[in-house]
């Protein structure tokens, strides 16, 4: 007997999550593996923000809310898009789910018919393809290579576009590269999507305070306001507030929209947590100083990751502009032999090779759609990463 509905044939458990549990499983037996696969801040959520759950908690606030969020989490997340992003956005134009995951889900459910196609500029966030094929539609890969900075151009935009294209989705800072637009490459994109009109843009920020090199972060709603009646802007507290696990995440967007994906909120999960709520609250009104520290850190960690990954003859790494990873190229891994005899015939048998004899835990650049690459998280100590780049410079230098 088959439990488990057809639909869920084509879609693949998350790859980061599995390498964790790769990791996970070899501690298990006693080795001393250090896991890099994924990525959350290792810092804890700042404490004003915990004391405002706290305080919510004995306050009462511990019923169900509306679907989209309570009008306090509402007008906050209004305002810091007003605020942060330029965006011309009210109360009614934003939903809360449980994680910015949770609100692409909601997005993609409300809008896709059966063979859709959601261009992704790959490399991508693993989740997008599975939730679009979860969802009935057709991801449309896009490779953007190193040479283009890892972003997408509107040549290959304008090359993916077909009459089914129903989203195109962007992501900057971007997971695994790192990479960030400039308003003048999101006015380009712009301009090609103006003569598409059938084409809905999600835009997933959740990185946007994660910067280097003292860039400015542009939502695509501020350089592009002209497409606002189909841009659903993505965010979420877990990576700027390091808050992973209280599992908020929200979006403005075009009325209609926005009320189909709180309506199916309300029949799936009825609504966000109401203390993680308020602990959103106090994270987008409250004092902005820990993000700066958060943001100086992660920088700190880009620069020895790098520095340490370009010293290792057979890798490559452009500097990540955002974002907390370093998305490796090991081309010149590819048809070489590991000490065992192994011929690494991909990237997958890269990360496998550094996993079971580097001890480190990495994620192949198959699961972001472009290879031969693997990536690491930076989110954790300079201790910790140091020893990793010691363990991959170690493994790399035995392969023959
Ligand atoms: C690009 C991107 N979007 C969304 C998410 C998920 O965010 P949340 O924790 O708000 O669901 C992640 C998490 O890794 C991510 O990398």
């Amino acid at each position: 007997m088959s439990y488990v509905a057809s639909r869920l044939s084509v879609v693949k458990p998350s790859a980061s999550m599995a390498a964790s549990q790769a990791a996970k499983a070899l501690r298990a037996k006693g080795v001393d593996v250090i896991d890099l696969g994924l990525g959350e801040p290792d810092f804890p959520t700042p404490l004003h923000i915990i004391d405002a759950a706290h305080f919510a908690a004995k306050a009462g606030q511990t019923l169900y809310t509306a679907a989209a969020g309570t009008a306090e989490v509402r007008e906050a997340v209004a305002g810091k898009f007003r605020r942060e992003n330029g965006l011309d956005c009210t109360a009614d134009d934003v939903v809360v789910a449980n994680g910015a995951k949770q609100i692409i889900f909601n997005a993609l459910m409300a809008t896709l018919e059966t063979g859709d196609e959601a261009i992704l500029p790959a490399p991508y966030f693993v989740s997008y393809p599975e939730m679009v094929k979860l969802l009935g539609g057709t991801p449309v890969v896009v490779e953007c290579p190193e040479t283009t900075g890892f972003r997408l151009t509107p040549a290959l935009l304008e090359k993916a576009i077909t009459p089914r294209t129903k989203w195109l989705f962007l992501n900057m800072p971007g997971n695994p590269s790192g990479a960030v637009y400039s308003q003048s490459d999101l006015e380009a994109l712009g301009a090609v999507l103006a003569k598409h009109p059938q084409v809905l843009v999600l835009s997933d920020e959740i990185y946007e305070h994660i910067l280097f090199d003292g860039r400015e972060f542009v939502s695509f709603g501020k350089a592009c306001p002209e497409l606002k009646d189909r841009t659903l802007i993505v965010n979420g507290v877990s990576k700027s507030y390091a808050m992973t696990g209280w599992r908020v995440g929200y979006a403005a967007g075009p009325g209609p929209l926005v009320k189909a994906m709180s309506t199916i909120q309300s029949q799936s999960c009825t609504s966000v947590c109401s203390i993680a709520q308020a602990a959103t609250v106090a994270a987008l009104n409250g004092p902005q100083d820990e993000v700066a520290r958060f943001r100086h850190a992660f920088e700190a960690r880009r620069d020895l990751v790098v520095d340490g990954i370009r010293k290792i003859n057979g890798l490559t790494l452009s500097p990540p502009e955002g974002a907390f990873y370093a998305y490796i190229g090991c081309a010149s891994l590819i048809g070489r032999k590991t000490p065992k005899g192994v011929t690494l015939e991909d990237d997958a048998a890269v990360a496998n090779y550094l996993l079971n004899e580097g001890r480190v835990a990495s994620v192949p650049g198959a699961a972001y759609g472009l290879s031969p690459y693997f990536r690491i998280s930076t989110a954790t100590s300079e201790e910790v990463l140091t020893e990793a780049i010691a363990r991959i410079n170690a493994a790399v230098a035995r392969v023959e």
